[in-house]
This record gives C-alpha cells, structure tokens and sequence, in this order.
C-alpha cells in the first residue's frame, strides 16, 4: 500500500493511532490542541487524508487551503461542520462513521432524560453545595417516565435506539415525526406534523441532522407548541434550537425541564442557561465510551484504508 501522507487533527484511541501509523505516514496531534483555520487550510496542501472530527470547522476557506487532499475521513457521524460542496467541486471525497455510536448516543439521550424527569442534576448540586437538609415527601419531585409519550423529532437509527430503550426500558409510549413513515422495531405512531408531535409529546428528543436545513427548526414557537410542562432533550446538533426561547420558556415554568448534550458554538454554552436549575448540560458526551470511540477510529481507518488501495469507500457522505 502506498504510504498516504495522513493528518490527524486531535487524538484518537491509541490502538487506532497505532494501527494507523502501521498502514500510512500519519502525522497526529499529540498535544490534543484544536486547530485553527489556518493550520487545517496549510494541511490541505501537505496531506494525502485529512482526518478531522466534529469540533473541526472544514469551511470553503480550509478547503481553498491546497489541492493535495483528496479524502477527508472524519471521525464522528455529522458532518454539518465540513463544507461538502466545497469539497465536492475540488473533488474531494468525504466519509463518515454511522452507526458505531448508535447506541452510545441513545445512551445519553436517556441519561438527559432520566436526569431531567428526576432531577438528578439539581440534587447532585444541592448534595455537594452541603444544602440537603434530608429525606421529606416534597423534595425534588419529578416526573414518572411510564406511560408517557416520547415524542423523536427525526427517526434515524438513533432516534430508534432511544425509543427502544424508553419504550421497552421504561414503558413509555412513542411517537415521531419525519419527512415520512419509517420500518422501525419499536411501536411508535407516525405523526407527519412537528406541531401535533410537539403538541403531544411529554418529553421531545431531537433526532435531526444538522445544517441549514434543520437550523432553529424548535424554534419560540415550536417551543410554545410543546404541551406544558413537558421536557426537551437534545443530543443532536445545537443549532436545531432557539436556546434563548429554550430559556424562557424554562424560567416560565412552560418547560418542566430539559437536558442538552449539543451547543451551537462549543464548546461555549449559550450564558443564559447556566443559571436555570431544571436543565442538565452535558459536554458532548454522547459517543463517549471507550468501545464506542474505538470503534468510530476503525471506522474512519477503514475508509482511509480503502481510499489507499482503491476500494470502494465504505462510509461516503453523498
Ligand atoms: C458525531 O459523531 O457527530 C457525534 O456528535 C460525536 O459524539
């Protein structure tokens, strides 16, 4: 196999580095530290693959940057950060990692569920601050997840993941909305409108892929057509949703509460929910477990090994 000039923008698992640098010159980046535009549009010059991830920004700029890339591998399944109709008109391809971090994800979506209903944030937090002043009927009562409706924006394999595991964990009844009915595993009802699934739904989970298309798609009146006290929960793309009506609407009492894994600049987190006590934020935790990033790694390899010998890439981004 010829050996590729590959770049590697932050660390990967060290069994995929390892493996890595066996089948090609690999350059990594040991000190972790992001990359700027201008180091990522300097790469573009000196490397056969640039292999980039979620929190890489892989504009037209970057992209302008040289004509020596011909395959970007990111390593991570969105890929709302890469230009791909820069990189299509320079003929660069551009792969992903689906379905390794399906249930990782789901996984997450749960935990913000589950915090969210029973408030686990808030207790940790008076816990620690030493507030806990004991066992009582009325303390940090939350909601029973049973029986309630489970409403997927968007029903790709994460969004079934998430509703197996409420609807079979946890006994929830589960509905979606989507461009069109989908062949899922799990009873779920087909809502073909966003404002009756919102209208419906006692705890929404966004499912949707980001980009223009889906920005600020729950919007202040998305948010104002969700049943009250209901919960938001979003492991997808931060810029799906207005987190200034997401505020409002939690201080309002609208909202019972919400959880959020995902932020539209990260790794900023919008200022005005920090201080509201019935959201949990996580730091874009939702692949992170160790098997799950192993795998994503071996993902991204196997298309830059295909790409090396020619082979069809297994995990085209279209
Ligand atoms: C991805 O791969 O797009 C995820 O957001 C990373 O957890």
């Amino acid at each position: 196999m010829a050996r590729l000039r590959v770049l590697v923008t932050r660390r990967w698992p060290a069994e995929v580095e390892a493996r890595l640098a066996e089948m090609c010159d690999a350059t990594f980046n040991v000190g972790d530290v992001p990359m700027d535009g201008a180091a990522l549009a300097l790469a573009m010059a000196d490397y056969d693959v640039l292999c980039p991830t979620v929190s890489d920004r892989i504009d037209a700029a970057v992209i302008a940057g040289g004509n020596r890339v011909k395959l970007i591998a990111n390593y991570g399944v969105g890929f709302d950060h890469i230009d791909l109709t820069m990189a299509r008109a320079k003929g660069i391809a551009v792969t992903n990692t689906p379905g390794v971090l399906t249930d990782a994800t789901a996984d997450i979506a749960l935990t913000l569920l589950l915090m969210a209903a029973r408030r686990a944030g808030e207790g940790e937090r008076e816990l620690r601050a030493g507030k806990w002043s004991g066992w009582r009927p009325t303390h940090l009562v939350g909601s029973a997840l049973k029986d309630k409706v489970l409403g997927c924006v968007g029903f790709g394999r994460i969004a079934q993941a998430t509703a197996r595991r409420a609807h079979h964990g946890f006994g929830m009844k589960v509905a979606y909305y989507a461009r069109r009915p989908a062949e899922a595993d799990v009873e779920a009802e087909f809502m073909p409108y966003l404002k009756d699934l919102l209208a419906k739904a006692d705890f929404v989970s966004l499912h949707v892929p980001g980009g223009p298309e889906t920005a600020n798609l729950i919007d202040a009146a998305a948010i104002a057509a969700m049943k009250p006290g209901s919960y938001l929960i979003n492991t997808a793309r931060g810029g799906v949703l207005d987190h200034g009506a997401l505020a409002a609407a939690l201080r309002s009492g609208h909202l019972a509460g919400a959880g959020l894994d995902v932020y539209p600049a990260e790794p900023q987190v919008p200022a005005e929910l920090l201080d509201i006590e019935n959201i949990v934020l996580l730091p874009h935790l939702g692949s992170a477990n160790s098997q799950t990033r192993i795998a994503m790694g071996m993902c991204a390899l196997a298309n830059v090994r295909a790409f090396a010998s020619g082979a069809t890439l297994p995990n085209p981004i279209p």
